[in-house]
């Protein structure tokens, strides 16, 4: 009886091990939301949103929101683990100048909230993507 216990312990282990090889890397947070595609499209409605909004709209009026967008997408593509290269300017120094309040930021992190959960991405993942984008906080209000 013991024997067994003992045997099956060892097989559950086993099982486990070849699930998850040890000293694998665990999957990027950008594979994980699906890659580009979704990055994308999570963006497309985030920065649509912003250049609507009563509050934000008159930071975006006149800003090409396509190649913003595409920039947005590459700096979290680099964050997130993925395969890009980030070419634009330090975020601080993009938005220097600006003076950012603080009711834009929360504007702007509502926005980001809605955008995730209107395109499905998954709940552990859209929780990691807005962790994200708000720890460029420091380097956007206020300056
Ligand atoms: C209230 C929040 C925000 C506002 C109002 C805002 C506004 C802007 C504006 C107006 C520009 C264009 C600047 C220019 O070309 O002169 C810009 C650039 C940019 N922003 Fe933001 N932004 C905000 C938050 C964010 C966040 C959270 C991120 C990143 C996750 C971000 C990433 C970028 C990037 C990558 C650029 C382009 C930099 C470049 O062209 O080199 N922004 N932003």
């Amino acid at each position: 009886m013991k024997r067994r216990g003992v045997a099956l312990l060892l097989a559950g282990a086993t099982a486990l091990a070849a699930c998850a090889p040890a000293g694998a890397p665990p999957p990027a947070l950008w594979d994980r939301l699906g890659g580009h595609p979704v990055v994308q499209r999570v963006v497309d409605d985030l920065l649509g949103e912003v250049a609507t909004d009563p509050l934000l709209r008159p930071r975006f009026i006149g800003q090409n929101l396509r190649s913003l967008t595409a920039r947005v997408v590459e700096y979290l593509c680099e964050q997130s683990g993925g395969p890009c290269r980030y070419q634009g300017r330090d975020l601080r120094v993009a938005h220097i100048g600006m003076s950012i309040t603080a009711a834009e930021w929360e504007g702007f992190m509502a926005g980001a909230r809605r955008a995730v959960e209107r395109n499905g991405v998954p709940r552990v993942e859209g929780a990691e993507l807005l962790a994200l984008i708000q720890s460029t906080r420091n380097d956007i209000v206020g300056f």
